[in-house]
């Protein structure tokens, strides 16, 4: 392999830079060609490709954001989209691609090697943390720590007026970010997709917090599971607690990187140029027991990672 090429794709996640600075720098230290693809799929069908070297990545790990940029690509669904972005990565003498994403973008790297034979490895980027598979996803402890200190705060205005805080916080299909956040701020309560919500049994346990003496109230909330705005609404009446709403968004992505998410993203970086190189492709890099370890894409993506139903007992064991 003389030519690689290098995107990030989907959601961005803290840590995607730094990613792309490991897999450049093991790349051109193994003597390989490496390109940057702007804008995820979206920039590899517009032939928005850019030389990258040593020094071109200089400086970015501590970045949040991408600096490849990223994109949400629809058109990619789409077999004859995948078979033209095939023959743009067969043009340039592309001969393999390391996809940075979630679970969307690690996807659309599983049909291009399957279907258009392009050798892909794929990096978990998301901060949702619901990718199978792998213990954490690139992005997951830097999101946590916003949303913690973003919690803490709430909690001292919460406590000098004596009121009720609703949190949303993301997760689409996964309450992770709800339940660990919850679970490391002292939360009332979190309220995820994978637990229905029992609001009458929510209100009673706050209340008893109340009588025992507590002075604010932070019920975090998984914007799949519901909207802040109707947590509060079944609540307030009957908590007793004057209510208001937080919703974290975008926030949540934003920032620099941990020194986890560093760590982690440097590894799989490295891992991901490693096995490539070696003939290893069709695999996504995953961190399972403190190890990186390449597991097969279509594995990955045929399994739903299940929320660890010790947290949610923890998180409620503990509050
Ligand atoms: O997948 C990451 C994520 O941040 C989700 O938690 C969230 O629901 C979604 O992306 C938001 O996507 P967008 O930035 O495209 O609105």
């Amino acid at each position: 392999m003389k030519r690689i090429a290098v995107m990030t794709s989907g959601g961005d996640a803290p840590g995607m830079n730094a990613a792309v600075r490991a897999v450049v720098r093991y790349a051109v230290n193994k003597g390989l060609e490496i390109y940057g693809i702007r804008r995820g799929y979206a920039g590899l069908l517009d032939e928005d490709f850019i030389p990258l070297n040593f020094a071109s990545v200089g400086g970015i790990m501590e970045k949040g954001g991408t600096v490849l940029r990223s994109s949400r690509c629809p058109e990619f669904v789409r077999k004859e989209t995948r078979a033209e972005a095939a023959s743009i990565l067969k043009k340039h003498n592309i001969e393999g691609l390391i996809v940075i994403g979630g679970e969307g973008s690690l996807h659309g790297a599983m049909f291009l090697e399957e279907e258009q034979k392009v050798p892909v490895v794929g990096i978990p980027g998301t901060i949702d943390n619901d990718i199978a598979m792998t213990d954490m996803s690139i992005g997951v402890d830097t999101c946590l720590n916003t949303v913690v200190d973003a919690i803490q705060k709430l909690k001292d205005t919460a406590s000098s007026h004596e009121r009720a805080f609703i949190v949303e916080v993301m997760g689409r299909t996964s309450g992770y970010i709800a339940t660990v956040s919850g679970l490391v701020t002292g939360a009332e309560a979190v309220v995820i997709p994978e637990v229905p919500v029992n609001y009458e049994a929510l209100a009673n346990k706050i209340l008893r917090e109340r009588e025992r003496g507590k002075i604010n109230c932070i019920v975090v909330v998984a914007e799949g599971a519901a909207s802040a705005y109707t947590v509060a609404r079944h609540l307030e009446h009957r908590i007793g607690y004057e209510t208001r709403i937080t919703i974290l968004g975008h926030i949540q992505r934003g920032g620099s990187p941990t020194a986890f998410d560093r760590l982690l993203a440097s590894r799989m970086g490295v891992a991901a140029v490693e096995n490539l190189t070696r003939g290893q492709s069709f695999v996504m890099m995953a961190l399972q027991g403190g190890k990186i370890v390449p597991v097969k894409l279509d594995e990955v993506l045929k399994q739903k990672k299940g929320l660890n139903m010790e947290l949610v007992e923890l998180a409620a064991l503990l509050s």
